[in-house]
């Protein structure tokens, strides 16, 4: 597919018919997402991969809000029909001990000195690279979180050591129907004019 079109037909997509998703793509998705930029080339991502049955059930009861302002049970059902997860991960030691090597020099490690949290940034950028690669495939993904309040069942439902934390979740799978519209419905994309800003504030 033209690159064009990906970054046109990217949507986010919320139910998935009940079509599988072959090893190959999902293979194709984590490749890909591993060509992302990252500062300093730390790569400090993980990307936990949930195909089977069991392991998407596990994750959905892990990860599912327990008591929300908002009724989220349309959203979830559509989502729980993705076929596969990818939770993207990263540590932020990873980033602090990568920077103290003599070629960044950061040794004190101090937190401080970083003007954005890159870890977040690089499996941020991986995450798109595999929401683009799904489109290219004819997939529809969609890139979500998990809440602040899951994130220890979470934890606990796959082993994840405490220094890794989630950036968000790539579900996959191929696109059906009636899905949750998401904000694009009820919001326009802002103007051009409004958001570039030229030569000078
Ligand atoms: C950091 C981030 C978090 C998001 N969290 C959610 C989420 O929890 N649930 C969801 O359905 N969509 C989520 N989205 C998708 C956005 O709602 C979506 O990208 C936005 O409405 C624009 O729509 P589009 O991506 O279909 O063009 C998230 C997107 C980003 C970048």
């Amino acid at each position: 597919m033209e690159f064009q079109d990906v970054v046109r037909r990217r949507r986010m997509v919320r139910r998935f018919t009940d079509e599988p998703v072959t090893p190959e793509t999902v293979d194709r998705l984590v490749h890909n997402a591993v060509r992302a930029p990252s500062a300093g080339f730390s790569q400090g991502w993980s990307f936990l991969v949930l195909t089977e049955p069991e392991d998407r059930e596990r994750f959905w009861t892990a990860a599912t809000p327990g008591s929300s302002q908002r009724d989220m049970s349309a959203w979830l059902a559509g989502m729980r029909t993705a076929p596969v997860l990818v939770v993207a991960l990263c540590s932020k030691d990873a980033y602090l001990g990568r920077y103290a090597e003599a070629d960044k020099g950061w040794t004190d490690r101090d937190e401080a000195r970083w003007p954005v949290p890159y870890w977040h940034v690089d499996a941020g950028m991986a995450s798109l690279l595999m929401l683009q690669t799904a489109v290219d495939e004819g997939l529809g993904a969609c890139f979500f979180g998990i809440g602040a309040g899951e994130m220890p069942a979470f934890r606990e439902a796959f082993g994840v050591p405490d220094a890794w934390v989630q950036t968000g979740v790539v579900a996959v799978g191929h696109p059906a129907d009636g899905g949750a519209k998401g904000s694009p419905a009820r919001r326009r994309r802002k103007p051009l004019e409004d958001v570039v800003h030229r030569g000078r504030w």
